[in-house]
């Protein structure tokens, strides 16, 4: 599988296990012959390059030649980060006093300020969690939902959301709707039928900001109707003065909310005109190949 020596894979466990005993000093070396480092990374360059994204994977303990996709369940983490957690478990274990708790808790609050700045929000706008579960769990608990409410989640969620959505609807009397979330993924019966009967499009699945797009034909409907209907369900939902006013109520009394509502709000309204524009483009095309046919 790996083209690695039994001899760099027990020193790659030595890193990562009982070697966490010995000083720093002393991993320096074998870190720097396995082409590791621990250093801090240098600022991205405006067009990252090659040598840039060789830098990143110099600070991952995953075997070199190994390329590792996934960035979700089992997620590596680099080194360091890993020297980050274990300094300040020791510096806790070490001293459990307040005056270590107070250290931590400053370190936290600075934290939150570089993640808002990396992410361009504010400070408040962050919470730092210890993982996605316990993210999807605040949001799905801080909502005041009781008998009468809906929900309606996509059933390929992950289980630490949907069962959760689940068991807080059955303990505070709303209804979960989950509804299932067809698309033609390999393996899917339902790609075996878009292939088969030539239902698959070969444009682009995202436009340029990530947004999804139609990939899949519908006989008698087209990627542009399809656009103009999500268009027209997210214009109808929040064009409403109810809506609008549940928005606008919380951003006239709070600072931080009216920026950020300023910023998704410019963000909504390009997508918008966005998918206008495709959708219009998309008519045209059609009139013009009526015109030809
Ligand atoms: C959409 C989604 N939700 C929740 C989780 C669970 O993540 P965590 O282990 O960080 O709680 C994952 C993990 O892959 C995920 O992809």
């Amino acid at each position: 599988m790996l083209d690695l020596s039994r001899r760099d894979f027990a020193r790659l466990l030595a890193l990562t296990g009982s070697a966490a005993f010995f000083p720093e000093r002393a991993l320096a070396a074998p870190i720097r012959e396995l082409g590791l480092t621990n250093a801090p990374l240098p600022p991205t360059p405006r067009a990252p390059d090659e040598k840039f994204w060789e830098d990143v994977r110099a600070r991952f303990l995953l075997p070199r030649d190994l390329g590792f996709m996934n960035a979700a369940n089992l997620c590596p983490t680099s080194l360091p980060v890993v020297d980050a957690l274990d300094r300040n478990v020791r510096l806790y274990e070490a001293s459990p006093s307040p005056e270590t708790r107070t250290a931590l808790m400053k370190g936290r609050e600075e934290t939150r300020k570089l993640l808002a700045e990396a992410l361009r929000v504010s400070p408040e706008e962050i919470v730092i969690t210890r993982n996605t579960s316990e993210g999807n769990n605040f949001v799905s608990s801080g909502l005041d939902l009781k008998a009468g409410d809906e929900v309606v989640v996509f059933a390929d969620n992950h289980p630490s959301n949907l069962k959760a959505w689940v068991d807080k609807g059955k303990r505070f009397g709303f209804t979960v709707v989950s509804v299932p979330h067809v698309n033609p993924h390999p393996g899917t019966e339902f790609y075996e039928y878009v292939k088969k009967n030539d239902l698959i499009t070969i444009d682009s699945m995202t436009d340029d900001k990530g947004h999804q797009l139609p990939n899949i034909i519908y006989p008698g409907l087209d990627r542009g109707e399809l656009v103009d209907w999500v268009e027209r369900f997210y214009g109808e939902y929040f064009f409403r003065p109810r809506v609008v006013w549940r928005i606008v109520r919380k951003a006239i009394f709070n600072g931080d909310e009216r920026r950020r509502l300023t910023k998704e709000a410019r963000e909504y309204m390009a997508l918008r005109s966005k998918r206008k524009k495709f959708v219009s483009e998309h008519k045209a095309a059609k009139a013009t190949a009526a015109v030809g046919d």
